[in-house]
């Protein structure tokens, strides 16, 4: 029985440093390239596993040598790869990222992370429901998320969405889920308003909206209570919300309350952007309570 199963992708990340993004029509020379792994899924497995929790990873990779790399980098941080379907003709998921003005620019191309289907859910269907939380995003078909938050629903096994990147989800759907994890942006897509307010009060405990820099938000039903963002000295903010969602999730299965667990997230997340590369900063239990208590937070 795992503490978490993660339903995602995995991806390489080939990151471009450079001093600026490029125009439409510009080739620039940029300062360096490094091909890391990531995926929102594969990110999210690792940073609960870092702090700790026992995890499986489910979903697709190609028979080729990212799909080497990617399963064994999985290993070395914990998580259980056994599951993982690698299939035949399609490669593994690929994301080109340019790191320039102090931020990132992304574009994934899923490859093998679209081959996990329904068929592969059911045949998984043991490990997902005998796990304490299933964790999900949005870089595998949304057809075969709906259907896990449905399967999950339906046997009392607790689910977060991190809705990212993001798409319109059902409102029946959203409803099954324990938590949603948006930012701002993702927030006025999936709820449709700017009742930021209203909304987190209806959905007290369960919605959790990141703000980067202003801070994280939710609703204990009687107020809505930001939670402020920590500042550090920041190299890289790729998997930052990928390091919240993990370790919110170790947080939560570790029998924590909300503002407990965001409030743990939140420290994570800062430590993460101090390094490079999605999974670089990722800390350990270690090195968040280090950085509580330098911090005193
Ligand atoms: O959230 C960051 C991740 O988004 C990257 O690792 C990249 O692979 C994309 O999935």
């Amino acid at each position: 029985m795992y503490d978490i199963v993660v339903i995602g992708s995995i991806n390489a990340d080939l990151v471009f440093k450079a001093d600026k993004r490029p125009n439409p029509g510009e080739t620039l020379l940029g300062n360096d390239f490094k091909t890391v792994p990531g995926g929102k899924g594969a990110n999210q497995a690792i940073a609960a596993a870092r702090l700790g929790s026992k995890v499986a990873m489910l979903g697709c990779l190609g028979k080729d040598q990212n799909g080497v790399f990617l399963e064994e980098n999985l290993k070395i941080n914990n998580v259980d790869t056994k599951y993982i379907k690698k299939v035949n003709d399609v490669p593994s998921g690929v994301a080109g990222i340019v790191l320039a003005e102090g931020d990132n620019s992304i574009i994934v191309v899923p490859g093998a992370n679209y081959q996990v289907d329904k068929e592969y859910i059911d045949k998984n269907i043991d490990v997902i429901l005998e796990s304490k939380i299933v964790l999900l995003q949005l870089e595998i078909p949304i057809d075969v998320v709906e259907y896990v938050i449905d399967l999950c629903s339906k046997n009392n096994v607790k689910t977060i969405l991190n809705p990212a990147p993001i798409q319109k989800l059902k409102r029946s759907i959203l409803d099954k889920l324990d938590f949603v994890t948006p930012n701002e942006h993702e927030f006025e897509i999936l709820y449709g308003s700017n009742n930021e307010e209203k909304i987190l009060k209806e959905q007290k405990n369960k919605l959790i909206i990141t703000k980067g820099s202003k801070g994280v938000v939710f609703s204990d039903g009687d107020e809505v209570i930001n939670i402020p963002s920590l500042e550090v000295e920041v190299v890289d903010t790729t998997g930052a919300g990928d390091t919240f969602n993990g370790a919110f999730a170790q947080s939560i299965v570790k029998g924590k309350t909300v503002e407990e667990s965001i409030k743990f997230a939140n420290i994570a997340g800062a430590i993460s952007v101090t390094k490079f590369g999605a999974q670089g900063g990722m800390p350990t239990l270690k090195e968040i309570n280090e950085f509580i208590k330098k911090r005193k937070v």
